[in-house]
């Protein structure tokens, strides 16, 4: 059985003092040992973040980071940085950051490989425009996108990793993807990575459903069989996220 994990993403919300009084407000909303909670916030609130949520249930995650280790690369942040500060987990490729900082699958491989290789487990975002939906080729762009952002990454480390389905259009816009269109999507995720590696990997892999997850429908998404969390933007900053994690 896959343990659900719910992540909230921050996106750039919340300076350092904020982000201290969001941790002590959701605290005990979101205690569940059936569910990995995890907050992935800018990369200024990570050590006051760790410091507030030390002792409880919540991990620390960041939501970008740099393949190389260390050196001259302005503004950028490390792995190793990361993992110092008490990071344990990295968004790679949200859109986002594909879109507006034009990140590119040749890129988002080298991070999720440099991800492993420092100790933290990415979670992979891929997802399709509404352009595409409409044409048909959904599966197509995100089989290509997890088959590029995956190469020479070996079976075990999938086994530990994260995939966040998140569709475009879908982001920040309250519009959901139907229950089935989640599922359909997470499902076929699924299958390409038994394709690429195996059964018993596909069984193990988490793959999150993220695009307006709220209060009001978690319940649902999150008891589709190959839906095991979500990645959650504007609802993670506010009281409802307690009730996301406690979805049951
Ligand atoms: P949203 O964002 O929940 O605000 O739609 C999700 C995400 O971008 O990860």
């Amino acid at each position: 059985m896959r343990k659900k994990i719910v992540a909230g993403n921050w996106k750039m919300n919340m300076t350092p003092s904020q982000a201290v009084a969001l941790c002590d407000e959701l605290k005990d909303l979101v205690k569940n040992d059936e569910v990995d909670v995890v907050y992935c916030v800018p990369a200024i609130d990570i050590v006051p973040v760790a410091e507030a949520v030390k002792g409880t249930n919540v991990c620390v995650g960041a939501e970008n980071m740099y393949f190389e280790e260390k050196g001259a690369y302005t503004g950028e942040i490390s792995a190793e940085m990361l993992v110092d500060a008490g990071v344990k987990y990295v968004i790679i490729g949200h859109s986002e950051r594909r879109d507006y900082f034009k990140e590119d699958d040749e890129l988002l491989n080298k991070k999720v490989k440099k991800a492993f290789y420092a100790g933290l487990t990415p979670i992979l975002c891929c997802g399709e425009t509404l352009e595409q939906r409409e044409m048909g080729v959904t599966m197509d762009w995100i089989r290509l996108q997890i088959k590029s952002d995956l190469v020479g990454v070996t079976a075990d480390q999938v086994k530990e990793m994260v995939i966040a389905y998140e569709p475009i259009w879908a982001i920040g816009t309250g519009k959901t993807a139907t229950t089935e269109q989640a599922e359909e999507v997470c499902k076929g995720i699924r299958d390409c990575i038994a394709e690429m590696y195996d059964a018993a990997t596909a069984e193990a892999v988490r793959i999150q459903y993220g695009g307006s997850v709220n209060a009001g429908n978690a319940a649902e998404l999150f008891a589709q069989p190959d839906i095991d969390g979500g990645l959650v933007g504007g609802a993670s900053l506010k009281a409802d996220f307690g009730k996301i994690v406690c979805y049951k």
